[in-house]
């Protein structure tokens, strides 16, 4: 049986890109952009080109050079918005207007100092004005995730009516439990009066650590986008990590969800937005952290060194990392080492491996990590002498 498709929204360039300190500039967001559309994301949401003259010229030339994915500017429910961004989108092949407004109680008391018709008035409006311009147009209901259900059904089948394709259901402040978030969409999905017609997106900000447990929640119950960010950054704690929700269905065949991308650029993709945001993604980070594949105990390590699978889900080659690693440390054991030793050259016996290992153990407890230039000082400084091959 076919899988059914996950639409992957990219959000590095807007929401990733919100993040203090990461500003990138437009020669940046175009590299940037073109690797996206390499990767085999369905959409480029590339801005908010009514915030400033440079986030327009990004998303027009962002628009002109994308020939694969959607290209998305981002709006407000305000007619000016969605002009502009129906300007910077003008190139696209394949353009879309994301345009929304506040939904949750606290942001129509607060912000707009509006009451619920009204909203609904407004989104409907925005919504409509921007079919004026484009075909595709996706609604966001900001703070969804603190939204009541009822509430919620009653915009989204109204902005469906007046045209929204895609229905975005944001978990803005990274509020929701993950079977919270799945509740709210399978609601949708039963409640909502002409819901066919639009896709649900996942929208989710990670502020309890539960950003991609509630995307994966929320596909298993009926949506099929999800808007994610490369090593997951974003406003605050950050947005769902892409390269999580494309290896998490991947891995769990189960779900019978997958995604169009090219896993194996990854983990390049990850470095080049880390290194041009010049933000470092976290050694512990899944799929993408240096540590993602390295094992440096030597219960692991002996298991990962007689097979790979008895430590590791993911084939590190799927994510496009050359290999695992073996990190040898004072907590690693004979296993280990010897099979370090292999790779730079040495093949121990069993009795040099013994005789090495005790001044692996004296050289490890004095520093964090052993290197292969260590090792060769190492097997110096035995009493045996050890031929190195090759
Ligand atoms: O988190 C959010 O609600 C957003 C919307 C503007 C889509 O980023
Ligand atoms: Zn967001």
């Amino acid at each position: 049986m076919s899988k059914d498709k996950v639409q992957i929204f990219d959000t590095t360039l807007r929401d990733g890109e919100q993040v203090p300190g990461c500003k990138l500039d437009a020669n940046q967001k175009l590299v940037i952009a073109e690797r996206l559309d390499n990767l085999g994301v369905d959409t480029i949401e590339a801005g908010f080109p009514i915030s400033s003259p440079g986030d327009f010229n990004s998303v027009y030339e962002i628009a002109k050079l994308v020939k694969n994915a959607t290209v998305c500017g981002l709006t407000r429910a305000v007619k000016n918005d969605i002009k502009t961004a129906a300007e910077a989108l003008k190139p696209a092949i394949r353009p879309r207007i994301h345009t929304g407004i506040g939904t949750s109680d606290s942001h129509i008391k607060y912000k707009f100092n509006s009451n619920r018709d009204a909203i609904i008035e407004r989104a409907v409006a925005a919504v409509k004005y921007a079919k004026t311009f484009v075909e595709d147009v996706e609604f966001y209901a900001e703070d969804a995730g603190r939204t009541d259900n009822e509430f919620l059904a009653r915009v989204c089948e109204a902005v469906v009516a007046a045209g929204a394709t895609v229905l975005n259901i944001p978990d803005t402040t990274g509020y929701c439990l993950p079977e919270e978030y799945g509740e709210k969409m399978k609601y949708l999905k039963e409640n909502v009066k002409g819901i066919h017609k639009a896709i649900l997106s996942c929208h989710c900000h990670n502020d309890l650590g539960l950003a991609t447990a509630n995307s994966i929640a929320g596909v298993m119950n009926g949506a099929r986008q999800i808007e994610c960010t490369i090593n997951g950054i974003g406003e605050r704690a950050g947005n769902t990590s892409l390269e999580e929700v494309v290896m998490i269905l991947r891995q769990h065949p189960n779900l019978n969800l997958d995604t169009r991308i090219n896993s194996k650029l990854l983990y390049s993709t990850s470095q080049m937005v880390s290194q041009k945001m010049g933000m470092m993604v976290q050694p512990n980070k899944a799929i993408v952290g240096a540590n993602a594949f390295a094992h440096s105990s030597g219960i692991h390590q002996d298991g990962v060194i007689k097979n790979r699978e008895t430590y590791e889900i993911i084939d590190p080659a799927d994510v496009g990392v050359d290999e695992s690693s073996i990190v040898l440390t004072a907590r690693s054991g004979r296993a280990a080492l010897a099979y370090r030793a292999k790779l730079v050259g040495y093949e121990l016996t069993k009795v040099e491996l013994d005789q090495v290992y005790q001044e692996f153990l004296k050289f490890a407890d004095k520093n964090k990590e052993i290197l292969d230039a260590d090792i060769h000082t190492i097997i110096s400084a035995t009493d045996v002498a050890i031929e190195k091959q090759g």
